[in-house]
């Protein structure tokens, strides 16, 4: 039972990410607005039902079913009439949520153990601010059982399932009422103010910090040139490996998945494995990246340059060691052994030099 557990949970995150990833995978120029509802059956250390709400990439709201309040992650708290009505919509759908994964659970037979339903809604709006549809996945245990697609523009719905859950005549004119009159126009909306609200965050450009590394690898005599951007927002970015100017081909190259850095910036780093034989061809690698950010592309250069023989620069360094540092000091303790000695000698004739100008008077004669 602990392994199937185990394993439906990492279904579930797998999902998890492949649903956030292709619903964030918008072009520029549009923006979407997604409800990522999970309903849990079972013991879990988890609330059994939680919403989160995606502004694009941005994680907006929370909600769970111990709290039962939206919070807002970036940006005002929510007033009171938005506050009431994102609660209201979220409890309706933990309770369509629990009685579908209920007649899920039943459906499949399944017994005791954790079982997850996903729900992820999305709308979206395209360029020009132009209301795109909207779009539902329905997925239990981490497989994918329903999909419906709301066309706005020719006010079609689009139903598959794997469950069996019919789409009759009926059923299918109410849920087209429920998206022309309510869905659509409540997500969209929601997508528009969000989008006003917080635009320092939508709209923030942030530029990468691009490094052009070489690994060597001690055993093969070879090395990796990797180029690392890091921290930059939002996500769209192009980066490109050079070898002596001509850009490396896209199969020699290694990496190039988009990552989050948890602090709502990304990274993505492209990697080139290069032989020993390679790199004795002392070949100039550089890097580089575009990005919105960024008014040109940025250029990285680390040039192979093994520099001037080491024997040269520790000679070089020894000698100016000499002349710069050590002489002087030569000079100087020469020149105090000397002052020492004449100091006792004027000591020894005390009435002779009593105060220490008189002494120094004193040396200077001598
Ligand atoms: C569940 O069990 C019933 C009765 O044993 C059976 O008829 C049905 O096919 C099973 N359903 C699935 C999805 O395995
Ligand atoms: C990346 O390259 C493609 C193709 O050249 C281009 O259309 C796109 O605008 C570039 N993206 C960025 C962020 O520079």
């Amino acid at each position: 039972m602990k392994h199937e557990q185990h394993r439906n949970m990492n279904r579930f995150y797998i999902l998890l990410n492949v649903l956030t990833f292709a619903a964030a995978a918008v072009n520029t120029g549009s923006h979407s607005l997604c409800f990522l509802s999970t309903f849990i059956i079972g013991e879990t250390p988890f609330p059994e039902f939680t919403v989160l709400t995606m502004l694009d990439d941005i994680l907006m709201t929370y909600y769970d079913s111990v709290e039962e309040k939206a919070v807002m992650k970036v940006g005002q708290q929510l007033n009171e009439e938005k506050q009431t009505f994102a609660d209201m919509i979220f409890g309706a759908l933990h309770e369509g949520m629990r009685d579908q994964a209920n007649f899920l659970k039943r459906h499949f037979n399944y017994t005791n153990g954790v079982h997850a339903e996903q729900r992820l809604d999305c709308c979206e709006l395209l360029s020009h601010n132009k209301p795109g549809g909207m779009k539902m996945f329905d997925a239990f245990n981490g497989l994918n059982g329903m999909e419906l697609d709301y066309d706005v523009h020719h006010h079609a719905l689009h139903t598959e399932t794997k469950w069996p859950i019919v789409f009759d005549t009926v059923k299918l004119e109410y849920n087209k009422k429920l998206y022309a009159y309510f869905l659509h126009p409540v997500c969209i909306e929601a997508l528009e103010t969000a989008l006003k609200e917080l635009k320092n965050h939508v709209f923030r450009k942030v530029k990468p910090r691009v490094r052009l590394m070489m690994k060597p690898h001690a055993d093969s005599g070879g090395a990796r040139v990797s180029c690392l951007a890091t921290g930059f927002y939002p996500r769209h970015v192009n980066l490109t490996l050079l070898r002596n100017g001509q850009p490396v081909s896209e199969h020699l190259v290694s990496g190039g998945e988009l990552l989050p850095n948890g602090d709502g910036t990304y990274q993505m780093r492209k990697s080139l494995e290069i032989s020993a034989e390679e790199l004795q061809q002392k070949n100039n690698y550089t890097c580089t990246a575009t990005h919105l950010s960024l008014d040109n592309k940025l250029d990285i250069h680390w040039d192979y340059d093994p520099g001037p023989p080491t024997a040269v620069i520790a000679s070089t360094v020894l000698l100016v060691i000499l002349v710069c540092l050590v002489a002087p000091i030569a000079v100087f303790i020469m020149w105090k052994k000397r002052h020492v000695v004449s100091r006792t000698s004027s000591q020894s004739d005390y009435s002779a030099a009593s105060t220490t100008e008189e002494k120094e008077l004193e040396e200077l004669k001598n």
